[in-house]
């Protein structure tokens, strides 16, 4: 298994991934949630938008993707995430894979991102049944700050690290 930068050529790969990973999710969301869920993730402004302006990472094994996560710069802010921080978004490990330690290595190489690159704090946002990622954000030692606004008729939690 090798950890890489993503570029324009893994788009069509990484939006596979993104279904088959995030599909997961279908069986605890209405229709209509994952319906918006899967929009977002098809989208045109999703993933060819963070291979571009963030540290996109993957993990591949014999040319298949088999996980992601996305490192956002701080200077982008959200609804969620004030200019100061950076943030991990989007980590998806193919169900295949799962529970191989995919996701707690990429979450990591993010945050190692982070720190060379002059961050001073991380931060991510994880539903109510993303258990296992949160367990991982968890452990790996994101404190949870404030709970969010409902979003795909879940809750969802602000995480964040500082990294000073
Ligand atoms: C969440 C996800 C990224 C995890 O990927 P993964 O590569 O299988 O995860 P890892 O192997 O790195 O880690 C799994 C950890 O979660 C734990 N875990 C698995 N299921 C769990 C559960 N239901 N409750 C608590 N912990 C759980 C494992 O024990 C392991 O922890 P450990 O190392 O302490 O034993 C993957 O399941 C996924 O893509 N889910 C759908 C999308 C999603 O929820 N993304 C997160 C967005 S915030």
């Amino acid at each position: 298994m090798t950890y890489r930068v993503a570029d324009q050529k893994d788009l069509p790969a990484l939006e596979e991934l993104a279904l088959a990973s995030y599909g997961r999710l279908k069986k605890n969301l209405t229709p209509e949630n994952w319906a918006k869920m899967e929009t977002l993730l098809k989208s045109d402004q999703t993933f060819p938008l963070l291979v571009r302006d963030c540290h996109a990472l993957v993990c591949e094994e014999n040319g298949r993707l088999l996980g992601m996560a996305f490192l956002v710069p701080s200077g982008n802010p959200t609804k969620v995430y004030s200019a100061e921080t950076s943030y991990i978004r989007m980590v998806g490990v193919h169900p295949d894979a799962g529970g191989k330690g995919i996701a707690q290595a990429l979450t990591r190489l993010c945050m190692y991102r982070a720190k060379e690159t002059g961050e001073t704090m991380i931060s991510l946002h994880s539903a109510e049944i993303m258990y296992d990622a949160r367990h991982i954000y968890e452990k790996l030692g994101f404190k949870k700050i404030r709970l969010l606004d409902e979003h795909y008729g879940l809750m969802y939690w602000l995480y964040e690290m500082k990294l000073i």
